[in-house]
């Protein structure tokens, strides 16, 4: 089997070819990536060696790169490719509607062209809107995307429904909740502030702390996406919980708890605006109609993500510099 695995040099992307080399070591997996400052070679130099691996550098909404990578043949696609972090759509809100939307109507094109048996595109909870204290998003409930992050989300997904429907393409439609683990890019929740506990520098928690999220342990992300990939129905959607909910400031306690630091360092920050109240995800129709579940409890999840920041100094450290910092500074300047 030859796969396509797209922005495969970032956060879940690499944990996913590290997961599929050892799951199915017969597959071949090439990882097409544009190398943002999200996607780093470094996650995947353990497996840079392995003859079923090979990397091609291209951006998903060239229309040159994704011809040149097309003139390969490929049996699945599985799209992790996109601008994922919400902060940075406030300030460039084109960039995520090229790459995630017109980048994914791109890829869905020539993988029609080309026969593709299989294109699952990773989605998000986020398309779902914001949720109060009670209630799950179900995979029909209304799409009501409240970030340009999230809208450019909800946008790809409606494209890539439209293929199922017009072209009967093979699409099935992942969203999941927010991941946590290994290689995860320092600017997002967790590894943001493990890192910035470890230097002993004040974690910037915004509004009152209590905005909730549905946790998936990255591992589990990737076996439920190889699950849905081999069992799943085309024209589908498929939600992927951890059934964890937390309150950031719950995060934000246990991190510092695990690392033995003080309470002290948490600093209440203005809210980012438009800021999601709660995301809570029903996972029934993955659980009883393709047997799926999460395996990995939240406590160890987050004690063995803090073993790995701790013992991987050297992958954040190299991060933590150049464009990362400016963009830091940019945004809780704005907030402090
Ligand atoms: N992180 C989460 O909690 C989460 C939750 C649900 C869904 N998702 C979705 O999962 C996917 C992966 O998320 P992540 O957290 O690993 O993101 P990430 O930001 O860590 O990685 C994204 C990768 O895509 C690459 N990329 C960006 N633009 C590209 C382009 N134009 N062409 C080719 N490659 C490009 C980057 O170089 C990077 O390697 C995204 O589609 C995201 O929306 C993420």
């Amino acid at each position: 089997m030859k796969i396509m695995v797209t922005g495969g040099a970032g956060f879940i992307g690499s944990n996913f070819i590290h997961y599929i080399l050892k799951k199915r070591p017969d597959w071949e997996v090439t990882n097409f990536d544009s190398l943002t400052y999200a996607g780093n070679l470094a996650n995947l130099k353990d497996v840079e060696n392995n003859p079923n691996y090979k990397f091609v550098k291209g951006d998903i909404s060239d229309p040159d790169d994704v011809e040149r990578l097309f003139s390969s043949e490929y049996d699945f696609l599985i799209n992790f490719a996109a601008e994922s972090h919400v902060d940075r759509s406030l300030y460039n809100p084109g960039l995520f509607l090229k790459t995630n939307i017109l980048g994914t109507q791109l890829l869905l094109n020539y993988a029609l062209e080309k026969g593709i048996k299989r294109f699952l595109h990773v989605s998000t909870d986020e398309v779902y809107g914001s949720l109060g204290p009670d209630g799950y998003f179900g995979e029909s409930s209304p799409l009501a995307p409240n970030s340009p992050y999230a809208a450019s989300k909800a946008s790809a997904d409606m494209i890539c429904r439209s293929y199922y429907k017009t072209f009967d393409m093979p699409v099935i439609i992942t969203r999941a909740g927010n991941n946590y683990g290994p290689y995860q890019f320092p600017e997002k929740l967790i590894p943001f502030f493990i890192t910035r506990a470890l230097k002993n520098e004040p974690l910037p928690l915004y509004g009152d702390g209590l905005n909730v999220r549905d946790w998936l342990y990255v591992e589990d992300h990737c076996d439920a996406i190889f699950t849905v990939l081999e069992k799943g129905n085309f024209g589908e959607i498929y939600n992927i919980g951890g059934g964890n909910e937390k309150t950031n400031l719950e995060i934000t306690r246990l991190v510092l708890e695990t690392l033995n630091k003080p309470e002290s360092l948490i600093k209440y920050v203005k809210d980012r605006p438009g800021h999601d109240r709660r995301y809570a995800l029903d996972i029934n129709k993955i659980n009883s109609e393709l047997d799926w579940s999460p395996k990995m409890d939240f406590e160890t999840g987050i004690q063995k993500t803090v073993g790995w920041y701790l013992e991987n100094q050297k992958w954040w450290e190299d991060i933590l510099s150049g464009e990362y910092t400016r963009f830091y500074e940019l945004h809780y300047k704005e907030r402090s």
